[in-house]
C-alpha cells in the first residue's frame, strides 16, 4: 500500500492516536525519533516500545522503554528496527496497527514521489519525481533514489547510497553504505548490497554482492 507524499497519516480518524508508537529502542530507533521529532515537534512520541523484555523499564532518548504487549491498540505506530526481515516481523505480528510515515524536513521528497506507510526517510535524502517507496522502506542518511525507480516492501537503502533512474529494488534487499545502482538494473528480492558496491547489472534474489563492479559472494543465509 502507498500514500501519495504520506509525510504522516494525514486524516487519522478521531479515535486513532497522532503521536507515535516507536516500537524499538536500539540506534535505528535513535535516528527515527529525531526525524518524528525534527519533522513534528518535540512531543510527536506517544512512548517507546520493545519485544525483548531485557530492553524494557530503560530510558530511551527520554522514554522509558514499555513492553510491546502495552501498544495502545489504535496506536499510529512506527517499526523502527533496521534489519530488514527483524521489522517485516515487527510488522507482520501487527496487523491491526496504523503506521506513521516519518521524513526528516531535510529531505527532498517530489511531489509526484510516492511514500508508503512505515517508510522513514532521514536527513539529506533525496527522492525524485515519480518513484515509489513502498511500505517501511528506509533511506538512510542521505541516500537517493532517482526518477522512476521503486523500492518494494522493507528495503533499506545505507547512509548515502545512490540508486539511479528506472531501478527496481525488490522487498526486503538491502542496499550498502556508499553502493552505487546503475539505472534500469533489477536487485531482486532480499538481496544484500555491500557497502560502497557498483551494481552495473541485475541481482538475483537473495544474493550477497560486493565490489566494483559487484560479483557475487554468496548467496544470502
Ligand atoms: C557485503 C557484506 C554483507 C559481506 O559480509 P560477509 O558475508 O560477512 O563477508 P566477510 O566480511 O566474511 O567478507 C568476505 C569477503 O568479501 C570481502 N568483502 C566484504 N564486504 C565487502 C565489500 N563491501 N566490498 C568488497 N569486498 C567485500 C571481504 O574482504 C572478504 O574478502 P576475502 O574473502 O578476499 O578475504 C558486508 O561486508 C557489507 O558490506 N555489509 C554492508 C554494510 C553496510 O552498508 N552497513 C550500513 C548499515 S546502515
Amino acid at each position: 500500500m502507498v500514500h501519495k507524499n504520506a509525510v504522516l497519516n494525514a486524516d487519522p480518524s478521531p479515535a486513532q492516536m497522532t503521536k507515535i508508537s516507536i516500537i524499538g529502542a536500539g540506534g535505528h530507533a535513535k535516528v527515527a525519533i529525531d526525524v518524528a521529532v525534527a519533522a513534528n515537534g518535540s512531543d510527536a512520541i506517544e512512548g517507546v516500545y520493545d519485544e525483548d523484555a531485557k530492553m524494557c523499564g530503560r530510558t530511551f532518548c527520554g522514554h522509558v522503554v514499555q513492553p510491546a504487549r502495552g501498544i495502545p491498540p489504535n496506536a499510529l505506530a512506527f517499526a523502527a528496527v533496521g534489519d530488514n526481515g527483524a521489522r517485516k516481523g515487527v510488522v507482520d505480528r501487527r496487523p491491526h496497527l496504523v503506521w506513521a510515515t516519518l521524513a526528516h524536513p531535510s529531505a527532498v521528497v517530489a511531489k509526484s514521489a510516492q511514500i508508503g506507510p512505515g517508510a522513514l526517510i532521514c536527513a539529506g535524502c533525496v527522492v525524485q519525481p515519480g518513484a515509489v517507496v513502498a511500505a517501511h522502506c528506509v533511506l538512510n542518511t542521505k541516500s537517493s533514489l532517482d526518477h522512476d525507480s521503486t523500492l518494494a516492501d522493507f528495503v533499506h537503502l545505507g547512509p548515502g547510497c545512490t540508486v539511479c533512474g528506472h531501478v527496481k529494488v525488490g522487498e526486503g534487499a538491502f542496499v550498502g553504505a556508499g553502493s552505487v545502482v546503475k539505472d534500469r538494473v533489477h536487485v531482486e528480492a532480499w538481496c544484500v548490497v555491500g557497502c560502497g558496491a557498483a551494481v552495473v547489472e541485475d541481482v538475483g534474489a537473495g544474493s550477497v554482492v560486493a565490489g566494483v563492479p559487484a560479483r557475487l559472494l554468496r548467496p544470502r543465509v
